[in-house]
């Protein structure tokens, strides 16, 4: 399906994809920001999760996300998965013609306004660390920057169990990111939906002394600053507001939702996107 571009209007929502319910996250940015924008969510959490499979198959099922977002008439995809973007924008943007935006640009760009010493931490699931996406999009915007990227698989679990302040958790981090103190990395990149959860703990680990960038943000800001340019914001006079899809119901999806996206969920609508359930 295509959008016809000279139809797009400023009252047309917003769409949102991830994997399940952590681009919550990028929901609660973008409603801080744009509180007169309509937005309508799609969390694959049928499929859930992205992070572990193939870029192949992740770009199947972002297409069929976006294709789902532009059948319910959105002005904009913004691509709220890490292991989404990294393994689908590019082809996403090829194959539509809407604007559609990813969390990773405008995170690395962020970042490299953020470090003082050049030494920049990424961590995502082992699909976002593995494209190399964040690494080529902090390096195009400073090649003198020094990117060390770790994959930190069993954050996300943790984040949807709700144990962000746990012994066990604590310890987890420190398994996997003690070598970044020695590599003295400045700013730290939160290349996943799930990791803004952890910020307070990261914080503690660093002792305050490393910079946390959440692309939630950032991407909001894009999306603002992409949507002003187009003339496609919609008015101030408009309280907006947000449609919930998902591909299944889990049954704690309610309590796990609402930790990301901040407040209640109100009413949410479970669909199918794919032939295969
Ligand atoms: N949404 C995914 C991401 O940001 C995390 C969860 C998953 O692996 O699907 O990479």
């Amino acid at each position: 399906m295509q959008t016809d571009m000279s139809k797009l209007n400023a009252d047309q929502p917003i769409g949102v994809f991830d994997s399940g319910i952590g681009g919550l996250t990028v929901v609660r940015s973008l409603a801080e920001l744009l509180p007169s924008e309509e937005i309508v969510y799609l969390g694959d959490t049928a499929r859930l999760p992205y992070g572990t499979k193939s870029a192949e198959t992740i770009r199947r099922f972002a297409h069929e996300d976006t294709e789902f977002l532009i059948e319910r008439q959105v002005k904009m995809v913004i691509v709220a998965c890490h292991s989404a973007t990294s393994a689908a924008l590019p082809f996403l943007k090829k194959d539509y013609k809407l604007p559609i935006i990813g969390v990773i640009e405008p995170g690395a760009r962020a970042a490299v306004k953020l470090t003082a010493n050049r030494r920049i931490g990424v961590i995502g699931t082992p699909a976002t660390i593995s494209a190399g996406e964040y690494e080529r999009a902090i390096l195009a915007v400073d090649p003198n920057v020094r990117v060390i990227a770790k994959s930190t698989p069993l954050f996300v679990p943790l984040v949807e169990e709700g144990w962000v302040d746990r012994p066990v958790t604590h310890q987890i981090i420190a398994e996997y990111l003690t070598s970044f103190k020695q590599d003295k990395v400045d700013t730290l990149l939160l290349g996943c939906t799930h990791y803004p959860l952890l910020a307070p703990a990261l914080d503690r680990f660093f002792e305050h002394k490393v910079k946390l960038v959440d692309s939630g943000d950032e991407t909001a800001q894009t999306a603002h600053e992409v949507l002003e340019k187009m003339k496609l914001l919609r008015s101030s006079s408009h309280k907006g507001g947000c449609r919930f899809y998902l591909t299944d119901l889990s049954p704690n999806f309610r309590t796990i939702g609402e930790r990301f996206l901040g407040e209640p969920m109100g009413d949410v609508a479970r669909v199918s996107i794919s032939h295969e359930f």
